[in-house]
């Protein structure tokens, strides 16, 4: 047996041992929880306290660790090797955010260069379009950027689109990624070609969506200004600079990334483009500061102490120890609402992998469903289920001491309120005799109380986590987002995967691509499985009516 397997043997054995530890009881015993299942980074908080878990559970924890070699690995992925082992490539997205004076070295060159070179024609780009300087043909300023991209190239830009809304100082940012025609269609319905500028984003540049909707925009363009007026109204990130010039995109208007790059962590690289258009070059460069201070606190603080470790291995404790299938990230901020959406891809395209570095199987269950919505709406959705149903879902709760609306305080102070009372709720619940004394309370009969009590016991010792800082600016912005991408680093070196390839996407893609003729009736469906077969029939009839 490894040192891996004895060591997660003895971590299961550990929670055999303490299977019917009891959240309500424990807390009722020890005030110090709290400050000993805690941990902070300024002012960034991380509070563990409602999990089952105790001082053994993290000597445990850690100790897998340190036997999966998270510190080697970690220490490999920031000095650019090749840890992405079946694409033979380095993961440096840190290196986009370490600064101008940082030396790292990707197969033999430095790139800190290269990297600040391309923020600078960034910002050059974003400013111009922000002043005004660069028109469009019919010589206005451009009024909507328009981001045409899918997965890593729409889901962190648009999400932090919206989480730093209040620094927005610059032209209305529009998203699409859907290849249904609804997306681009309701899009550009009341935009003026004139003031339209559109960033196609895409790593590969071959991305079957993307294109489609990069054509459907070209045309929109040339139809009401005229085919020379595309390459006014284009730009374009790519790391496939050749297949974005054959689109007829300027050069001066494409701005490249590198294949070190990972798609789900471009953010900080050109795919952040619109971010920097929607907030200016500075906000942009305090969201890469915030990552930084976030991979400095990851490579430093011990293990015991480091945010992202610690999330990491309660997501880990939860997940292969407790048996939880899924998390929920439920964000107590509006602006935050597409961060869910963002971490699916981030945490399940990265985790989502059944056999590990070796190729054999996975030895234990690898990435959770994660899934959420903001708080309080998702109070009033999905919480029922949290609560009573027959799944225990741990909750990952986000929430910032302080909104933006100064006059709407109260707001805050509700926002806070429901927030801190959906994980009490959770830890604490309520028993059977707590019920009937609130029912009896009301003066129901002793009759109807029996009848009604058990529907409103809570089993309550259902874990949650809450990450609480200052305020949601881009710095703060920056330091979350990356907390979650080491988070996700942290459980796919325990998991033993790679969490940097992403092949379980490719299968759809290819039958997607072979059955586009069949669809389009220029190829039959006979050789396809029945039901295949049967739904394209239907399809042909259903449009014939
Ligand atoms: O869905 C797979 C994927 O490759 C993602 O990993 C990626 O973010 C997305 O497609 C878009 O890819 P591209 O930026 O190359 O268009």
């Amino acid at each position: 047996m490894s040192a891996y397997e004895a060591a997660l043997e003895a971590l299961k054995d550990h929670a055999r041992g303490i299977a019917d530890f009891d959240l309500r009881d424990t807390f009722a015993k020890d005030r110090d929880r709290f400050a000993r299942f805690s941990a902070s980074h300024d002012d960034l908080l991380l509070d563990y306290s409602k999990c089952a878990v105790t001082e053994e559970t993290l000597d445990r924890l850690v100790k897998l660790a340190q036997v999966a070699g998270l510190a080697e690995r970690r220490e490999e992925m920031f000095s650019g090797k090749h840890i992405n082992i079946t694409e033979d490539r380095a993961v440096l997205h840190t290196a986009l955010r370490a600064g101008a004076n940082s030396a790292i070295n990707v197969d033999g060159q430095d790139i800190a260069s290269d990297v600040e070179s391309v923020l600078r024609d960034m910002s050059k780009f974003a400013e111009a379009v922000r002043s005004g300087s660069i028109k469009g043909t019919s010589g206005k300023p451009f009024t909507d950027v328009v981001n045409i991209g899918i997965g890593g190239s729409d889901l962190g830009p648009a999400m932090a689109t919206l989480a730093l809304a209040p620094f927005h100082n610059g032209p209305r940012l529009h998203y699409v990624s859907n290849v249904d025609g609804a997306h681009i269609a309701d899009t550009l319905d009341g935009l003026d070609p004139a003031t339209t500028l559109f960033i196609v984003a895409s790593k590969t540049f071959t991305t079957i969506e993307t294109m489609t909707n990069a054509r459907t925009a070209r045309d929109w363009i040339a139809k009401a200004l005229g085919e020379d007026a595309v390459s006014a109204h284009f730009a374009a990130v790519s790391t496939a600079l050749d297949k974005v010039a054959d689109f007829g995109i300027d050069q001066d208007r494409i701005f490249g990334f590198w294949d070190w790059v990972g798609g789900r962590y471009s953010l900080w690289s050109a795919i952040g483009l619109p971010i920097m258009i929607a907030v200016g070059a500075d906000s942009f460069r305090k969201m890469l500061e915030g990552a930084r201070d976030l991979d400095r606190h990851f490579r430093q603080a011990p293990l015991r102490e480091n945010l992202p470790v610690l999330l990491g291995l309660i997501g880990f404790w939860h997940r292969v120890a407790r048996g939880y299938p899924a998390r929920a990230v439920i964000p107590y901020d509006q602006r935050l609402a597409r961060l869910p959406a963002y971490l699916q891809q981030l945490d399940m395209e990265s985790n989502g992998k059944r056999v590990r570095l070796d190729g054999t199987d996975a030895l234990t269950p690898t990435g959770p469903l994660v899934w959420g919505e903001p708080g309080t709406n998702g109070q009033h959705a999905f919480f029922q289920l949290l609560h009573q149903g027959t799944d225990v879902i741990p909750v990952e709760f986000i929430l910032a001491a302080k909104g933006h609306e100064p006059e709407l305080k109260h707001h805050h102070d509700l926002l806070i309120a429901n927030c801190l009372a959906q994980s009490e709720a959770l830890m604490k619940g309520r028993t059977l005799e707590e019920a009937r004394a609130q029912l009896q309370a009301k003066g129901m009969d002793a009759e109807k109380i029996e009848k009604i009590a058990p529907h409103r016991v809570f089993p309550g010792n259902r874990p949650s986590l809450t990450i609480l800082y200052e305020t949601l600016d881009p710095y703060s912005f920056g330091r979350l987002i990356a907390l979650y991408e080491h988070r996700v680093f942290v459980e796919g070196v325990l998991f033993g995967i790679n969490s940097f390839d992403q092949w379980g996407v490719e299968l759809g893609k290819e039958l997607a691509t072979e059955l586009q003729p069949v669809v389009e009736g220029k190829k039959s469906a006979d050789d396809r499985d029945a039901s295949t077969a049967g739904l394209v029939a239907q399809v042909k009839a259903l449009r014939e009516r």
